[in-house]
């Protein structure tokens, strides 16, 4: 379990990111939650301070360097050490190819993959000293199956896993695991703003017949975040409701 653990989370002021902060710290590790948006990341922390736990808000951009580096330094000078890290912000800017727009492609690149790669090359250098470590990616199903519309953004979710699968090998010698977990369709603000028709749709391709939570990725994360995954590295993990296998 990862009792006692330090870890920093992405995008961790709503959503998805914001579950994840909530399960990890339940299972009593410290909770650095970093986001752009100030206001919500200073509530969540709150939130989760009012639950008993450890946390501390950081407010900052995941593809700025600096801003990475003052989110890892304030984690090591808050708390001793980063263990677990979840590079969770991400972004959309859905279009066909034919109409998308350099700025949209560079946009969503830049924050779902880059940004991945900048708080892993800061968190490793903490990580590589201590000689443990857990990085866990969110990626999308949409980076294994693809998807009509979504180009950069299933380009910037495969990407990610290339990264994982690499940090994975090269990262192993130093006791850490780098995993992703890849959603499938999620119960979010994202989703609420589609019709209930196209909601049903959705439903309708999925074996297990809904719409996965929030909690379902968030309990995925735990469990790649705990002493017990220690044999897994360089995997997948599909939380999907059997969509795509
Ligand atoms: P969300 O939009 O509710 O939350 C994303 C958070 O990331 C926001 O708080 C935002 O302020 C933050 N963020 C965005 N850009 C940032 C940056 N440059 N630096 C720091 N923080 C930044 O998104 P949601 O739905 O919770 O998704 C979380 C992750 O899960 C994303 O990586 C998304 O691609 C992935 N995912 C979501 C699915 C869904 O159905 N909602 C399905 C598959 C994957």
């Amino acid at each position: 379990m990862p009792q006692g653990k330090v870890a920093v989370i992405t995008g961790a002021s709503r959503g998805i990111g914001k579950s994840i902060a909530f399960a990890l710290a339940a299972k009593g590790a410290t909770i650095v939650a970093m986001d752009m948006d100030q206001a919500a990341t200073d509530a969540t922390v709150a939130e989760l301070q009012a639950t008993g736990a450890k946390a501390l808000a950081v407010v900052g951009n995941v593809t700025v360097t600096a801003d990475v580096e003052r989110m890892i330094d304030a984690a090591v000078e808050a708390f001793g050490r980063v263990d677990i890290l979840v590079n969770n912000a991400g972004i959309t800017r859905d279009g066909l190819i034919m109409r998308m727009k350099d700025e949209e492609w560079d946009a969503v690149l830049s924050v779902n993959l880059k940004g991945a790669f900048v708080c892993t090359r800061t968190a490793f250098k903490v990580m590589s000293k201590q000689r443990y470590g857990r990085i866990i990616n969110i990626a999308s199903i949409v980076g294994q199956m693809g998807n009509a519309g979504q180009a950069n953004y299933c380009a910037s979710k495969a990407g990610l896993i290339g990264l994982t699968k690499s940090n994975a090998r090269e990262m192993a010698k130093r006791n850490i695991t780098v995993n992703a977990v890849a959603p499938g369709f999620i119960a979010t603000a994202m989703t609420d703003a589609l019709s209930d028709k196209i909601r049903g749709e959705l439903a309708a391709q999925i074996p297990l017949e809904r719409l996965g939570s929030a909690d379902d990725i968030a309990n995925a994360v735990v469990f790649l975040a705990s002493e017990a995954s220690g044999y897994i590295t360089g995997h997948v993990l599909a939380v999907n409701g059997g969509m795509y296998m």
